[in-house]
């Protein structure tokens, strides 16, 4: 027990309905009855149980710090119970996201993902909850750079003197099992050289700069970085990723956050989780996978953490401003669509070896000659 208060985001698809667009409201019950029992039993200090599209989001608020093997457990349990009903209401993919059949220790490499911060709380600590479903990790780069990074995003970075200094970048490569750290804005160019490339450099954590208003090895943002196909060794659906970002006071402000997230950018994962699509920012009631089971979707809550209860949530981008961005998705998602099977909204050859290309090549390998 410390006494600063960790903000755990962990998520799972126990299965959804029709096929693999929504998660069914009595699933979620099924979490909610478990996180309660957790809560009274002293476990967790407060907790919310939300979904995007075919996924379950379990948001709690504890003492005990980032990767507890009670509070993983506790969510792995959950995840199980849940799925114990999805199976019986005979939901689409029931169970996919649980890819091992005994917990060890903490859900990291067993499916579900998690997002993680352990932080000492402010005087006021607004704490945003982003998920997306049918879309991977890197997906939160381009947003987390504009926030933290880009003062044409955040105009706090050159008019507030608190966060004129930057922000420091933990960057994962998730093929090599590496990190770096990197400091924006002075190595600028180099980060965005690595996140570009977001099928392999992902942000996993913003720290702040020392000597400035927090303290510098306490993260600001995190990002969830599981990989389904490593773990499965074949593909098993997208990882659909969550993440946390703190706001204020120090940071960007809540709207500059929100506003790193209002372009509907293409990410890969969609249909099949093969094709590049448009991130659509929604309210949870339009968290659904439906056209060409997508497009990807993202959905933001907003807490005060007052003592780790959770104030809220404000449901962000259940807001009439975003409905022009939800129509520019929608225009992308159609423009993207017209080109078929065809790169680039398929995605290109080297992440359509998890699929059925292998065994097409395979088919055809003793009919291939000679230019
Ligand atoms: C993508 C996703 C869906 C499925 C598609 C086929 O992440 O979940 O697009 O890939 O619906 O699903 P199966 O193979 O279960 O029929
Ligand atoms: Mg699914
Ligand atoms: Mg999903």
């Amino acid at each position: 027990m410390t006494g600063k208060t960790t903000f755990s985001l962990i998520k799972a698809d126990i299965g959804s309905y029709a096929g693999h667009s929504l998660v069914h409201e009595d699933t979620l019950k099924v979490a909610e009855r478990k996180l309660e029992k957790a809560q009274k039993a002293g476990l967790l200090i407060d907790f919310r149980v939300t979904h995007c599209g075919d996924d379950t989001e379990l948001i709690m608020t504890h003492k005990h710090g980032v990767d507890n093997p009670k509070v993983h457990k506790l969510a792995w349990d959950t995840f199980v119970e849940c799925t114990a009903l999805a199976k019986k209401m005979h939901l689409y993919g029931a169970g996919q996201d649980l890819l091992k059949d005994a917990f060890s220790g903490n859900v990291k490499g067993m499916g579900p993902g998690s997002a993680e911060m352990e932080f000492t709380e402010r005087k006021a600590e607004p704490v945003l909850a982003f998920m997306m479903d049918k879309t991977e990790p890197g997906a939160f780069n381009l947003p987390i750079y504009k926030i933290f990074a880009d003062p044409f995003n955040t105009p706090g970075l050159v008019i507030d003197a608190s966060i004129h200094g930057g922000f420091v970048f933990e960057i994962w490569d998730i093929i090599e099992h590496k990190k770096v750290m990197m400091s924006a804005p002075e190595e600028m160019y180099d980060i965005l050289a690595l996140i570009g490339a977001k099928g392999r450099y992902v942000i996993k954590r913003i720290f702040p700069k020392p000597g400035g208003k927090l303290p510098k090895d306490e993260p600001v943002a995190c990002i969830s970085t599981d990989k389904l196909f490593q773990i499965a060794g074949e593909y098993v659906g997208k990882d659909d990723p969550c993440g946390i970002v703190r706001a204020q006071s120090g940071l960007p402000a809540v709207g500059e956050v929100l506003e790193g997230f209002s372009f509907p950018h293409l990410v890969s994962g969609w249909m099949r989780g093969s094709h590049n699509g448009p991130l659509m920012p929604v309210g949870v009631k339009d968290a659904k996978c439906t056209r060409f089971d997508g497009p990807p979707r993202l959905i933001g809550l907003g807490f005060q953490v007052a003592d780790g209860q959770l104030v809220g949530p404000n449901d962000m981008f259940d807001d009439p401003v975003y409905d022009y961005n939800r129509w520019k998705a929608a225009e992308i998602a159609d423009y993207m669509r017209r080109h078929g099977p065809f790169e680039p909204h398929r995605l290109p050859l080297e992440d359509m070896e998890y699929t059925t290309l292998p065994h097409v090549l395979k088919k055809l390998e003793g009919r291939f000659g000679k230019l």
